[in-house]
């Protein structure tokens, strides 16, 4: 039995193609396994160049924005400014949990993508921010910056290159908010995790004041698969005909069903499959209700529109949702939507800074409003006024945990109303809580 099940033939195993192998964790058997040749072709190239492959490949950011990975590097010149690379580890959206396994199962991996991403932005010192309670990744990125730095992989000769890249590894302290880059860099630096006001955009004014890229753990672990096989390999996976989305992408998948986990697919593979071939569908008897498909932040789809949608940025997008960091959260038909918003409306108002009023006030009040209809004791007038809530909340705000507050109010009102509507009229919960089968199930 592999890890935790067997590959699928429909994935493609580019990032996770050691996951489940121990072997893999140590420098020696990241080497074994073709590990840091590209890191030792890329020192022999101008910075310049490793841009422009990386730009050429239509990487996009794994983090949830899609932001392309070459364009936000190219920002970034040689002009004898001190740079710096944060590489965003914090993995805090709820239905995540993909870069604890890139951290976990592959450390060098990612080891080796950091410091290819500081010397393509020349950089010379490199920050691994990772999320306070990722103890066993933290170990494992630890020891392998340590056993980097003893074979003069890290350090002041890069692989007999001359070149320095100190990387760093900082552990978070339990906030959400901290995933936010600006706010990354505030606790880096040792003050309260607030996001900061763009503009100064990092690029311009980041970390310490200084010019600072910020990319996401899955993002800079593709990088040494593009610098050794190349842009035109990279962009082989993907469909035909979308040409922004490319590559593949890592999916994590919990709640309602059979097989949860990481899989990876190339971007573009039809969700419909997904969900029942690959994952193995809904539980025995059961059926699925709704799915968020990339993290808590983006909108719900239904299951009939899940299973229409295609699993890319654009593809999503024509969905109604977004690809956001690909984290697939399953419901079937006995979860009430009203509580499971509810819950989601609850954890922003934990997490919000509290800087913006909107935020601060707006998650706190849908928070409320939503328990209480939860708890009967809605009325007909809370939809307008979680509805004026959300539209307060979206686009206001220093950063946009706020928006994604207000997203799955909103389109969970619009797709799942007649939940809430038994709850204000009747206190009725219109699922079987209790989850008997389905007299359909045999
Ligand atoms: C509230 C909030 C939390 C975030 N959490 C994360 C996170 O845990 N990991 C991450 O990579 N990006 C997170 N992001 C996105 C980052 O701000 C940033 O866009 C990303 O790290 C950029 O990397 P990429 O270009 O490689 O995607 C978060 C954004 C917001 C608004
Ligand atoms: S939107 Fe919320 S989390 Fe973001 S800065 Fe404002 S108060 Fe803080």
């Amino acid at each position: 039995m592999g890890y935790p099940y067997p590959s699928h033939e429909r994935e493609t195993p580019i990032l996770s193609k050691y996951f489940g192998d121990a072997g893999a964790r140590t420098l020696d058997g990241w080497r074994q396994r073709g590990g840091y040749d590209a890191l030792q072709k890329a020192v022999s190239m101008d910075p310049q160049e490793v841009q422009t492959i990386v730009k050429d490949s239509g990487l996009r950011g794994r983090g949830g924005a899609g932001f392309p990975t070459g364009l936000k590097w190219s920002f970034m010149k040689p002009d004898g400014k001190t740079h710096y690379l944060a590489c965003n580890a914090d993995e805090s959206e709820p239905g995540t949990f993909k870069d604890r396994e890139i951290m976990r199962w592959t450390p060098h991996g990612l080891v080796e993508g950091v410091a290819l991403g500081a010397y393509a932005i020349y950089a010379e010192t490199a920050y691994i921010y990772i999320r306070g309670e990722f103890t066993e990744p933290y170990a494992r990125v630890c020891a392998a910056v340590e056993e980097a730095y003893a074979a003069g992989v890290l350090g002041a000769n890069v692989m007999g290159s001359g070149k320095r890249i100190d990387v760093h590894v900082h552990r978070g302290a339990g906030a959400y908010i901290c995933g936010e880059e600006t706010a990354l860099m505030n606790s880096l630096e040792g003050r309260r995790g607030n996001p900061r006001i763009k503009p100064p955009f990092p690029a311009v004014a980041g970390l310490f004041g200084k010019p600072t890229t910020i990319n996401n753990v899955e993002t800079l672990a593709a990088v040494p698969h593009i610098i050794n096989n190349g842009a035109e390999w990279y962009k082989q996976f993907g469909r035909a005909d979308n040409p922004k989305s490319v590559g593949t992408k890592l999916f994590s998948v919990c709640g309602n069903i059979s097989r949860p986990g990481n899989y990876e697919v190339a971007l573009g593979f039809p969700f419909k499959e997904f969900l029942y071939d690959l994952c193995g569908g809904p539980l025995p008897g059961r059926e699925i209700k709704a799915v968020i498909p990339g993290g808590s932040s983006v909108p719900i789809l239904t299951r009939e529109e899940a299973e229409g949608a295609l699993m890319d940025y654009e593809g999503f997008v024509a969905s109604g949702t977004m690809l956001g960091s690909g984290g697939v959260i399953v419901f079937d038909d006995r979860q009430d939507m009203v509580k499971q918003i509810a819950r989601l409306a609850r954890f922003y108002a934990h997490e919000s800074c509290a800087q913006c009023t909107q935020c601060r006030e707006g998650t706190a009040w849908t928070t409320r409003i939503l328990e209480r209809i939860r708890d009967g004791e809605g009325t007909v007038e809370d939809f307008d006024t979680l509805l004026s809530i959300a539209d307060g909340m979206t686009g206001k705000t220093i950063c946009v945990l706020s928006d994604s507050c207000a997203t799955p109010v909103i389109s969970g009102l619009s797709k799942f109303r007649h939940e809430f509507e038994a709850k204000i009229v009747a206190n009725r919960s219109v699922v079987n809580v209790l989850g008997a089968p389905r007299a359909s199930a045999a």
